[in-house]
Order: C-alpha cells, then sequence, then structure tokens
C-alpha cells in the first residue's frame, strides 16, 4: 500500500486513472436513459464528462454540471465542444434563457447529496413538463462492509463519525416516497447488488479510499490515517479480496421518473 496521505478532495487526474469504474459503470444507466437525437440532456455530477460524451455521441445535445471546479476543468478541456459549468445540485437552477432539459441524468453522485429533497426540487425545475430523471447511486447498505471497517476504526481512534459521514445511501421507499412528494411520477426503481472491482491490485481499496473517504479522515494525522487504512485493508480482505484484486460491496439505487407538475 502506497504512503500518500488520505483527505477529501476531487482530484480529476486520480478520478480518471484511478477509479476511471466510476464512469465505465455508468454506461448501463446510459440504456435506461435511452437518450433520443436532438434531446436536451442535463448531465447531474458529471464529473470530467466522459458519460455526457457518450450521450452525445447519441445525438442528444448534453451539458454537464459539477460542484467540482477541478472536474468541470478537465472535462471542458477533454471534451470542449460540450457545454460545462459549476454548480451545486441542491441550489441548482437555469441560466436566463436556458431552455427545459427533455432529462436530466446522474451517475454516481446523488449519494454525495445530503439534502435529497433539494436535489429533486432542482432536477423538477430543469425538467419540461413529462421530461424524465434517469439516476443510479449508492443504495440503502451500499459500500456496507468498508463503511463497517472505517467507522470501526474511527471509533477506536475517539472520533465521532457520525457528524462526518458524507453519504447518503436511502432505500426504494424513502427515495421513492421524495421523488413522488417532488412531483415524479416513478417508473421504474431497484436496489441492487453490484460487487464492484476496484482495479490497481492491492493498491485498489486506498485508492479508493483516496478518493471518497476524505472527509472521515479529516483533521487526522496522516500516520494515523495510513494506520487507518491498514487496519481496515486487515480486516476487510477476507471479505473483499479475491485472486489479487479487491471488490467492493456496492449496492446501487437506479431510478427512472417522469416530471408532471
Ligand atoms: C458509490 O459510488 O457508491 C460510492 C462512491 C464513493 C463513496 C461511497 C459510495
Amino acid at each position: 500500500m502506497s504512503k500518500k496521505t488520505i483527505e477529501q478532495k476531487w482530484d480529476a487526474q486520480h478520478y480518471d486513472q484511478k477509479i476511471g469504474y466510476v464512469s465505465q459503470l455508468g454506461v448501463g444507466l446510459i440504456e435506461l436513459l435511452a437518450p433520443q437525437p436532438g434531446e436536451r440532456i442535463l448531465d447531474l455530477g458529471c464529473g470530467t464528462g466522459d458519460l455526457a460524451q457518450q450521450i452525445a455521441q447519441r445525438g442528444a445535445v448534453c451539458a454537464g454540471v459539477d460542484y467540482s471546479s477541478a472536474m468541470i476543468e478537465t472535462a471542458k478541456e477533454k471534451y470542449p465542444d460540450l457545454s460545462f459549468r459549476i454548480a451545486d445540485a441542491e441550489q441548482f437552477r437555469l441560466e436566463e434563457g436556458e431552455e427545459r432539459y427533455d432529462a436530466v441524468f446522474s451517475n454516481a453522485a446523488l449519494h454525495w447529496m445530503k439534502r435529497p429533497e433539494a436535489v429533486i426540487e432542482s432536477v423538477g425545475l430543469a425538467l419540461r413538463p413529462g421530461g424524465r430523471f434517469a439516476a443510479e447511486f449508492g443504495g440503502m447498505g451500499n459500500v456496507g462492509a468498508i463503511v463497517g471497517a472505517l467507522t470501526n476504526e474511527l471509533e477506536r481512534i475517539g472520533i465521532d463519525w457520525k457528524t462526518r459521514f458524507p453519504w447518503y445511501f436511502p432505500s426504494v421507499g424513502q427515495y421513492t416516497s421524495l421523488l413522488e412528494q417532488g412531483g415524479f411520477e416513478v417508473h421504474y426503481a431497484e436496489l441492487y447488488d453490484r460487487p464492484t472491482p476496484l482495479g490497481s491490485g492491492e493498491d485498489g481499496l486506498n485508492n479508493w479510499l483516496l478518493a471518497f473517504a476524505g472527509s472521515l479522515m479529516e483533521g487526522i494525522e496522516p500516520e494515523t490515517q495510513q494506520e487507518i487504512a491498514e487496519n481496515c485493508a486487515a480486516a476487510l480482505k477476507p471479505k473483499l479480496y479475491r485472486d489479487g484484486e479487491w471488490i467492493a460491496d456496492y449496492r446501487r439505487l437506479r431510478v427512472m421518473a417522469a416530471f408532471h407538475q
């Protein structure tokens, strides 16, 4: 395991090079979205733009927004023909003169947003009546073993992890109720296990922690962070490490809904 310090930041290069599976595994959601030529589609939490580009390749006009300036900067460099801008999905509003979208797409982003009612309101305000919302993100029980190992470690060193827990992993019932309250008709919702190979061999878990666990590690000395990462790896190895690769216990919530208000 490398000796890098774990801290929360969106590093676009690390995202593309070490955790490229985040976008690669979102391709199936594009099938559910079924973008049509000429449709206007918003990718909410677009990261470095790979899925927005794939949607655009199907003939749709796809714009991407992300909270991270590093992600947007890289997306613009990679796909200069597409439109990207920085925006917080919990407060996202159309710009003056911007037409409503035919669909909003979101892969692996909504679990970072702790105010789902606000996000759903933003999505509704961005959609034309009848417009669709196709989303996939971490659902109830997502990365349960990893969360268990990490929170055990934080408790061991006296950290109150509940106040810094960065993720929202709802059940089907919780999320579809919020969608209905927000003016959506839910056409499809599924919570499913998606064991996810983390790549990079022995380093896969550490790369995941470096990318995603920064806010849980905030303020902890680098040596202690390293110890936590090593203890997590030791605790998780019997369950999540097979044939030289880490396989994370992802559970995805996938939804398709139409806006009708
Ligand atoms: C996810 O994609 O499910 C995920 C990623 C990072 C942290 C937690 C969940």
